[in-house]
């Protein structure tokens, strides 16, 4: 009992701070909740805690980017409408990113830009949600980020999910036939790597949800939002096998949905790229009648639902991703020496966490230990994630539970590295370590 031990955070304090935040279960709280809960804390007591809780790049936005858009505001693009199909230069580097490192075809046409890659999955989900009528739902490939289901909900689309962890492998074909073949689901979406788990797909997975969804014409959203950031191999040499696994080899129908969040570090730009396949562009589909003016899908994504929802995307951000992704794509930047400091903090995390009582709840790609990277997911032997997280607290370490994930772990909690300074890493060590004393058996 915290009452009775020397809590790095004075335990009553701790109390105090949580009653006056009158959340019932801070387990259940969300992420903003539990930061303002921790400023609080930290402001009284004077003790930084370790923050675990947020996906936010913890390293300088990419200045290829910033350059590039400082630039084309001083040529005055600022005060231009942006053509709502993207600007030639990044639909042009996007198509050419997917080809050198998926080792895809996709016509700049298919290539739009998006505000972050939670603007592609709204504006993915508003059109392919209402493809066929008969195709009510999206299904989650779980877990995931909680955003996804908030969309569905938002817009009144109904969502039903299968929590993977334990279907990896061969294991996936036949319960995800059994979703599919009920004929009500229009797409699927998954993250890979995935966010909060860090599991990622293998190249046989995403054969078995290719095959799937051909069979029952199902279009799978890849959301590519750590995009290369599986460490175990080297996908950084454009144009040079190996690739990162997608969905997009096994099926003619998809959509990968792009991010420069995390790996230019550019989250405050809002900016992202939804990549349609040729084949799902060009499709008429009769029922899109009902809420746009065309059948055509294509046209539908991008003069209906994009249109919608933000009438273009801001202009001096797709010089900068064009930027980006143009340095990369010539093999002159290359991201991934910049972003794999997370895989090298995660595995240093890792280590303490499970020397100290924790075990990592996700914990394989079909039999391999999992990727070190942003996050990973850890439990505590007859905690829940949502008692964890409180527990933590007095600690001064502060995470997610994995409640609003779609996960069936109701043990977990979410560890994500990136913000974890590597002077802190001691501290985060010593913590673990008495909270590991004051709670074994
Ligand atoms: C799986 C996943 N998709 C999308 C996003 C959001 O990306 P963006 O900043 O491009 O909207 C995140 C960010 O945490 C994520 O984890």
């Amino acid at each position: 009992m915290e009452t009775l031990v020397n809590t790095p955070i004075d335990y009553n304090l701790v109390k105090q701070k949580i009653k006056e935040s009158k959340l019932t279960n801070i387990g259940k709280a969300s992420i903003r909740e539990i930061l303002s809960l921790i400023n609080s804390i930290e402001n009284e007591s004077g003790i930084k805690f370790i923050r675990m809780e947020m996906g936010v790049p913890g390293l300088p936005a990419c200045d290829i980017g910033i350059n590039a858009e400082a630039n084309a505001l001083k040529m005055g693009i600022a005060s231009k409408y942006p053509n709502i199909e993207g600007v030639p230069e990044l639909k042009r580097e996007i198509s050419r990113f997917v080809n050198l490192f998926l080792d895809i075809e996709v016509p700049q046409k298919c290539c739009f830009p998006c505000t972050g890659s939670t603007n592609g999955s709204f504006i993915s989900f508003l059109t392919l949600g209402r493809i066929d009528k008969r195709k009510d739902t999206v299904l989650f490939l779980d877990p995931g980020f909680p955003v996804h289901k908030q969309q569905l909900s938002v817009i009144g689309i109904n969502q039903t999910n299968l929590d993977v962890y334990k279907y990896r492998g061969e294991k996936l074909r036949d319960k995800l036939e059994s979703i599919l073949s009920k004929g009500n689901v229009s797409c699927l979406l998954y993250s890979n790597p995935n966010n909060p788990s860090w599991i990622c797909f293998t190249e046989k997975e995403l054969k078995i949800i290719g095959e799937l969804c051909s069979k029952y014409d199902v279009i799978p959203i890849e959301d590519l939002a750590y995009f290369n950031m599986d460490f175990r191999k080297d996908y950084s040499k454009p144009g040079l096998p190996p690739h990162q696994p997608t969905v997009a080899r096994h099926n003619e129908n998809y959509i990968i949905l792009i991010s420069s969040s995390k790996i230019f570090s550019y989250a405050g730009q809002r900016i992202g790229c939804i990549v349609v396949s040729e084949n799902l562009y060009d499709r008429d589909y009769p029922d899109l009648l009902r809420n746009y003016s065309s059948p055509n899908f294509g046209h539908s994504l991008v003069y209906g639902a994009a249109y919608a929802v933000s009438a273009g995307v801001t202009h001096s951000t797709q010089f900068a991703f064009a930027a980006m992704l143009k340095a990369v794509n010539d093999g002159d930047y290359n991201f991934i020496d910049e972003v794999k400091v997370y895989g090298q903090r995660a595995k240093i995390m890792k280590k303490m966490f499970t020397e100290n009582g924790f075990k990592i709840v996700y914990e394989h790609d079909e039999g391999d230990p999992i990727a070190d990277g942003f996050y990973f997911t850890v439990s505590y032997p007859s905690f829940t994630g949502e008692e964890l997280i409180e527990k933590l607290l007095y600690y001064g370490i502060s995470a997610i539970s994995l409640s609003n994930t779609g996960s069936l772990r109701k043990e977990g909690i979410r560890v994500c590295v990136s913000l974890v300074s590597d002077e802190q890493l001691p501290e985060l060590e010593t913590r673990l370590r008495l909270f590991n004393e004051n709670h074994k058996n």
